[in-house]
């Protein structure tokens, strides 16, 4: 089967083409193309993402990242194909994509694919919607189906690109810039919530804390580049709920904590940023692989997953293998699927229809948690 994904949640425009076989008992990807446009860039003069810019870029990004996507795949394609009125009307809202969509003939050539996958939620609306409508719009045109996906779940699943094999019941980890979670997998698409962030996500944390360091948008990587010659010990930050008796996570007062310290020794120098993204590293990196094993011991689950733009952080990739005992199978993604990208949509797409448990909704949903239980 194969899967032509669209991912257009926050800030990054991402297409992949994934051939996926072998079902729910041995899901295996092969990638035929991922390309991942970032409007970073963009959105970095305003230090964080604005949604409506988001829209724009999308809108305008779609078409180029939708050609190289199908490109670099090398899937055939089969014959060509006028463009059908309605596409005008599907996307009256974004009339830059229409635009972009109508100057291109090479969209008429209809390429060999089984469905369509788009992130339907959480995410931006407005950044969500140029996507669903965009597959709505080729779905259309190519007369191929379309199956909505979602965002965190395309997370939970990201490993599997790598060719692990998820055993139940799971414990997955989420951390990106708006989630932090920890969840039980029960099985494929059976989810039960366990804890969450009580006030910010871990990446925000990151985001939020990098710029009272004056340090730029996204805030995950400058951190971790500042603590690799940061001073253990140079200062202690609070580790928030580290020993509450549940699986919730806080870390606003954390980021406030970081504030207050640069406030009191302002101007900072190089030395004392990396002293404070050292120890912050290690405060963030304490809570997540105490809670983290915490739920493992309470669950028995027999292996944990993680997922989110904050696992390409080493320090917490290497706690995180450190300290998961042998009887449980660690399950990271690779870099490349660490942050936003599409593949692990069509991945999550992938399980759905074979569950055939997909949608036929293709409404944005700013928050769509995962279904628990
Ligand atoms: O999953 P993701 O790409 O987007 C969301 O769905 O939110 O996650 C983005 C987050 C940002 O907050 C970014 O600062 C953080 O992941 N991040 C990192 C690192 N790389 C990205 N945080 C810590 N260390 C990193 N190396
Ligand atoms: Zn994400």
């Amino acid at each position: 089967m194969i899967i032509l994904a669209i991912e257009t949640s926050c800030d990054e425009t991402a297409i992949s083409i994934v051939e996926a076989s072998g079902g729910i008992t041995a899901p295996l990807f092969k990638e035929l193309s991922r390309v991942v446009s970032s409007q970073i860039d963009i959105h970095k003069e305003w230090g964080g993402v604005v949604p409506n810019l988001a829209k724009r870029e999308h809108q305008k990004l779609l078409v180029p990242v939708l050609l190289e996507a199908i490109q670099e795949s090398g899937i055939a394609q089969t014959h060509t194909k006028a463009m059908p009125s309605d596409i005008e009307q599907i996307l009256d809202r974004e009339p830059l994509l229409f635009n972009s969509m109508k100057e291109c003939e090479a969209l008429q050539n209809v390429p060999a694919i089984d469905y369509l996958a788009v992130t339907t939620g959480p995410g931006l609306e407005p950044a969500l919607w140029v996507g669903i409508n965009f597959a709505r719009a080729l779905s259309s045109l190519w007369n191929i189906p379309v199956v909505a996906a979602n965002h965190m779940e395309g997370h939970i699943l990201s490993p599997l690109l790598r060719g692990e094999n998820i055993t139940f019941p799971a414990v997955a980890l989420l951390i990106s810039g708006g989630h932090t979670e920890l969840i039980l997998v029960k099985d494929w698409c059976t989810y039960e919530l366990l804890g969450v962030t009580q006030d910010d996500a871990v990446g925000e944390a990151f985001d939020k804390s990098a710029r009272v360091l004056g340090l730029p948008y996204p805030g995950g990587p400058e951190i971790s580049k500042y603590a690799t010659r940061g001073t253990t010990g140079a200062l202690t930050l609070p580790r928030p709920m580290l020993h509450s008796n549940n699986l919730n996570f806080s870390f606003s007062g954390l980021k406030t904590a970081v504030k207050y310290y640069a406030d009191d020794h302002a101007p900072l120098n190089e030395q004392q940023k990396a002293d404070i993204a050292l120890e912050f590293e290690q405060a963030v990196t304490d809570v997540l692989v105490h809670k983290t094993k915490k739920a493992l011991e309470q669950t028995g689950a027999s292996s944990l997953i993680v997922g989110g733009g904050v696992i390409a952080n080493t320090r917490i990739r290497n706690t995180l293998s450190q300290c998961v005992g042998k009887n449980v199978a660690l399950l990271l993604p690779d870099l490349v699927h660490c942050g936003d990208n599409a593949s692990m949509i069509a991945a999550a797409a992938y399980i759905r229809i074979e569950k055939k448990e997909t949608k036929c909704e293709l409404v944005a949903h700013g928050s769509q948690a995962l279904a628990v239980e």
